[in-house]
Formats: C-alpha cells, sequence, structure tokens
C-alpha cells in the first residue's frame, strides 16, 4: 500500500473512501454478484529508491498494481469501474473469454467512460487461470502510468502449494525525480521497441523479496504488464514446473527452464525452494548486459525435509476443440513497418500515403496495408467456425499479438498444435499461423500488446457473427 489509511482519507474525496470501505469489507469469495468499487484515480507510491521521491501514478483504487480480484471458477466478478481520472478510459479483462459488451474496448464494444462517469463490468469468467485487467483507452498512456491489476480466478481444487504468489512485472521510465517520464506520445519509441522503461518492479517493489522455508512449494502467478518489455527469465536456486501460460493448464507441467514473457502473457509456475538455509532462490531477469534478480526467496527454517512430488496438471478449462483444420477459415495478417522496416506507403483515411505523410499523422506501422483500424473486420467467423490466422512479421522488431475474446494455438508446419495462448510473441521476421474456434459471439480485436505499436497502426478486429 503506498500510504496508510489515515493519510488516505486525508487526501481523498469521499467518492475514493467509498471505494476504499468497498474493497476493506470484502471478505475472501464474497465477490460473487457483490458489487465493488473499482476506482481508477491518481495516487503516489513508492518506485524508486528511498532517496528519490515518490512517485505520482494513476491506478486502480489509487494502488500500482491494482487491488488482485480473486474469485472461484464459476462466480461472476462485479465491478462498478468509477473513472476519477482526467481523461476518459475503460477497463479492459485481459484473457478472459468474456461477454463482448463487457470487454472493455472503446472504438469497439462500449463508449469510453467519461471523468467522474462510471460503467458496471459483470462478468462470469469461464476459465480458472490467472488473467488481469488494464485500461484499454489510451493504453501508450495510462497502463504506462500504472492502470493494471491481476484477475485470478481459481480453479474449484487448486493444486497442493504452501503458498502463492502473484508477480507483476513492469518496466517503467522514470524521470530524474522518479515521475513517470512524460514521453508517452514518442513517435521515435513507437517506431522501434515501443517504451521500454529504466526501472523494472515486481508488484510496484524495486526488489521484491520473501522470506520461504526450504523446500517450500510456492505457486508463482507471473504477469507482464510492462509496455513493451520482453522479460527473459530464469530461476535459481528454485525448481519446478510451468504448469500454465496465459491462464490455460498445460497438459502436462513442464519443467521450468529458461522463460520468455511478452507483455500481456502470464505463466503459472509451481516451485519448491531448493537452496540452503542462508541462500535465496531467485527469479532473474535476463537483460542483454547484465542479469537482473526480479524476486528473491531468502530461505528460513524448514518446511519439509524433502521435496514434494511432481505436481498434477492443473485442470483443462471449457475450451472448445480446434474443429478440422483442413475445413477452417484462413486469413492472413501481415505485419509492416517500424524504424529500418520495409514499409514506403499505407493506406490512412482512404488513401495511400507514403511514410513521411504517415508518420506526420503518428502512424508508424499497418497490418495488410492499412494503418489504422479497418472499418471492415479482418474475417466474418461463423459461430463455432475454426479460423487459421496465418501472421508475418515483416518488420525488425517483435510483436506480442493480442487476440480478445479467444484463446489460440499456435500451428507449427508440421501441424502439430501448441498451447493454448491468448498472446504470442513473434519475433523480427518471424511468421506463425495460429487457430481457434470462434465460438465467442461479437467483434472483437486483434492487436499488437505494445501498446505504442498498437496506437501507430498495428490494431485490427474480426467479427464472430
Ligand atoms: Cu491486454 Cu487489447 O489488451
Ligand atoms: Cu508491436
Amino acid at each position: 500500500m503506498p500510504h496508510s489509511r489515515r493519510e488516505f482519507l486525508h487526501r481523498a474525496g469521499s467518492a475514493a473512501l467509498l471505494c476504499q470501505t468497498g474493497a476493506w469489507m470484502l471478505p475472501a469469495h464474497a465477490d460473487d454478484r457483490r458489487e465493488v468499487i473499482l476506482h481508477a484515480r491518481p495516487g503516489t507510491t513508492r518506485l524508486a529508491p528511498a532517496d528519490y521521491p515518490e512517485t505520482p501514478i494513476w491506478g486502480y483504487d489509487g494502488q500500482v498494481p491494482g487491488p488482485t480480484i480473486r474469485v472461484r471458477q464459476g462466480e461472476r466478478v462485479v465491478r462498478r469501474f468509477v473513472n476519477g481520472l482526467p481523461e476518459p478510459s475503460a477497463v479492459h479483462w485481459h484473457g478472459i473469454r468474456i461477454e463482448n459488451s463487457m470487454d472493455g474496448v472503446p472504438e469497439l464494444t462500449q463508449p469510453a467512460v467519461q471523468p467522474d462517469a462510471e460503467f458496471l463490468y459483470d462478468f462470469a469468467p469461464p476459465d480458472a487461470g490467472t488473467y488481469w485487467y488494464h485500461s484499454h483507452h489510451r493504453t501508450f498512456e495510462q497502463m504506462a502510468r500504472g492502470l493494471y491489476g491481476v484477475l485470478v480466478v481459481e480453479e474449484p481444487e487448486p493444486p497442493e502449494v504452501d503458498r502463492e504468489e502473484v508477480l507483476v512485472l513492469d518496466d517503467w521510465r522514470l524521470a530524474e525525480d522518479a515521475s513517470i517520464h512524460d514521453s508517452f506520445g514518442s513517435l521515435h519509441d513507437w517506431a522501434h521497441a515501443g517504451r521500454i522503461g529504466n526501472w523494472i518492479t515486481v508488484n510496484g517493489e524495486g526488489t521484491w523479496r520473501r522470506e520461504t522455508a526450504r523446500h517450500e512449494r510456492l505457486r508463482l502467478r507471473l504477469v507482464n504488464a510492462a509496455n513493451a518489455r520482453i522479460f527473459s527469465l530464469v530461476l535459481k536456486q528454485l525448481e519446478g514446473w510451468v504448469v500454465a501460460l496465459d491462464g490455460q493448464p498445460l497438459p502436462a507441467p513442464q519443467a521450468a527452464g529458461p522463460l520468455v514473457l511478452a507483455p500481456g502473457q502470464r505463466a503459472d509456475l509451481i516451485v519448491d525452494a531448493t537452496a540452503g538455509e542462508g541462500e535465496e532462490g531467485l527469479l532473474v531477469f535476463r537483460g542483454r548486459e547484465q542479469d537482473f534478480a526480479l524476486a528473491a526467496f531468502p530461505i528460513r527454517g524448514r518446511a519439509r525435509e524433502a521435496r514434494l512430488p511432481a505436481p498434477q496438471p492443473l485442470p483443462p478449462n471449457p475450451v472448445p476443440a480446434l474443429g478440422d483444420l483442413s475445413q477452417a477459415r484462413r486469413e492472413t495478417l501481415r505485419m509492416d513497418g517500424g524504424a529500418m522496416g520495409r514499409m514506403r506507403q499505407a493506406m490512412l483515411g482512404g488513401r495511400m500515403v507514403g511514410v513521411r505523410e504517415l508518420a506526420g499523422q503518428g502512424k508508424v506501422w499497418a497490418f495488410n496495408g492499412l494503418a489504422e483500424m479497418p472499418d471492415a473486420p479482418l474475417l466474418t467467423a461463423s459461430r463455432g467456425e475454426t479460423v487459421r490466422l496465418a501472421m508475418a512479421n515483416d518488420s525488425a522488431w517483435p510483436h506480442a499479438m493480442h487476440l480478445h475474446g479467444h484463446h489460440f494455438r499456435a500451428i507449427a508446419s508440421d501441424g502439430a498444435a501448441g498451447p493454448l495462448r491468448d498472446t504470442l510473441l513473434l519475433d523480427r521476421d518471424e511468421t506463425a499461423e495460429i487457430a481457434f474456434v470462434a465460438d465467442n459471439p461479437g467483434d472483437w480485436l486483434l492487436h499488437c500488446h505494445m501498446p505504442g505499436h498498437s496506437i501507430s497502426g498495428m490494431k485490427t478486429w474480426f467479427r464472430v457473427a
């Protein structure tokens, strides 16, 4: 918590008080059908070390990350979103196979919520797993200011662990006074890797650290909430398994080796603390030149004599199985543009425009030669149809492609289907094909999850009729 409740009462108005009180009184698992306020508002928090000032942020309930919302699978999430920001906003529930009207996308599923206005989000997540929520309006600024939180949907019978930790990774661009650097609309960033920061936090802390007993078993729910940073992660003195990606269980736990978490992606790990007394287990970010310990688990005492046996897979979610791929509807998406790219022109406002003029209008990317959200959907699927989408990243930069309302599988060239995901990293010049069952009616976004890229051209949509 950024500051004490008393301090909070002095600083904040009555709406904020209401919102704080609502969250306070909420016992675990009483979420179903109970309405709680989710108040987007400015706040301050300590991100940087103690010799720096606190950082003004925008956060849900004024905090970063926002409150972790927990429900059991099948229970409803009911949140009255109150916009206490100086500009419109909306909340997107990332990875939830949600009803379209609750998806929180201003151009597509609802009007943006004006300052001081409200919107009632009410939905039942069909799948257990680790999900998250974030602003979907001026995302390149609002998410960078801290508007995100975690949504945990618990399995009816969760795997046995001693403890669970939700670890939200973010990468902030801080100015010298530890304020969030105001270079949100930097076209230079947009044309390159996006808004890469200079200060990495876990749950808002520079070094996240919790005492852990030897042979204690933890479930780690990792979320990458950064605007652009791709985290290459390794575990040290923590041994275990990846049990879910982007919320969806793997059919079998996979030994946790190096793990890449692109913006928007999540991973659930079950790990055992194998370090000895006085040592520490670590979650390490492999930077280009240097490694950084993101989370430390210093060992104190011993939970048991030896490690527990390997965990069982998590129970599967009710995601429909892919239909016959040879009969699937097929579409292609060419991703073009960016610095050092080959794009010379693209369509904008109904005419062909050269890259210079495109840049003048804040567009540096194109999907299928179009540098803006199209009027017509990329594809229209009938409900229940299996769709194959071939994507080609024809640029010099990696992109994290996110599909709304559905999970998909990457299809390898030999036809093998990968794990269910909602966000897929395509490296420079990489191609990938995804397939999904279009079973969720409505209009859905497909975009790069680096918000600087999506605002400057990497955004399209599809329809499930
Ligand atoms: Cu998490 Cu359209 O985004
Ligand atoms: Cu991108």
